[in-house]
């Protein structure tokens, strides 16, 4: 698998470096906040998994899942809720983690429907940010890294729901597109 990898951007060691440095920032603003994380399935299940054991703080987790209408690659800002969440988040302050953000269209559509629900406050914290992201106005307030505007896969990020169980983070040798 690693084989169809044509650069590693970030080694596992690197991801697990800076969520550890996340969940101490996490730690600090959400000391007395009790806050409810919120995935989103499947890319941030790795994510989530790292952020949450590498923070101190007990937390709740619940999951969405979406999917975003769009042409191959690139999403259209339609989105449709396939699974929602399990609990009432009223006065919860939510924090909504992400493995990428890219064109920032199905995050943007997220907070605004999460933000109707009456929660006390919605954050995001996303693993990866790409240079689209800063056309729509989303406030990401946890970025791991901002990457180049390229298609990576691994550690929760696939392509035709492959990859996702790939330890690094990198871009698809051309082989296996075509
Ligand atoms: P956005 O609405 O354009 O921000 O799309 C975000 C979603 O597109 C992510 O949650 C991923 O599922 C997918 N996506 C965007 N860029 C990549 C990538 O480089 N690799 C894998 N999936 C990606």
């Amino acid at each position: 698998m690693g084989a169809d990898l044509a650069r590693v951007l970030y080694t596992e060691a690197q991801i697990r470096e800076r969520l550890a440095e996340l969940a101490g920032a996490i730690d600090r603003d959400y000391a007395d906040k009790d806050p409810l994380l919120i995935g989103v399935l499947k890319g941030a299940v790795q994510v989530m998994a790292d952020l949450t054991r590498a923070m101190h703080l007990t937390t709740e987790t619940d999951w969405m899942a979406v999917s975003s209408y769009g042409s191959g690659t690139k999403s259209s800002g339609v989105v449709r809720i396939l699974k929602d969440l399990d609990r009432d988040i009223t006065g919860r302050h939510v924090l909504i983690v992400e493995d990428i953000v890219d064109s920032g269209l199905t995050l943007s559509w997220l907070v605004a429907n999460l933000g109707s629900r009456g929660p006390a406050s919605v954050e995001v914290c996303t693993l990866l940010r790409k240079p689209d992201a800063a056309k729509v106005r989303v406030d990401v307030r946890y970025v791991g890294f901002d990457i180049p505007n390229e298609f990576v896969v691994g550690y929760g990020l696939d392509y035709a729901d492959r990859y996702r169980n790939l330890r690094d983070i990198g871009t698809l040798a051309e082989h296996v597109y075509s």
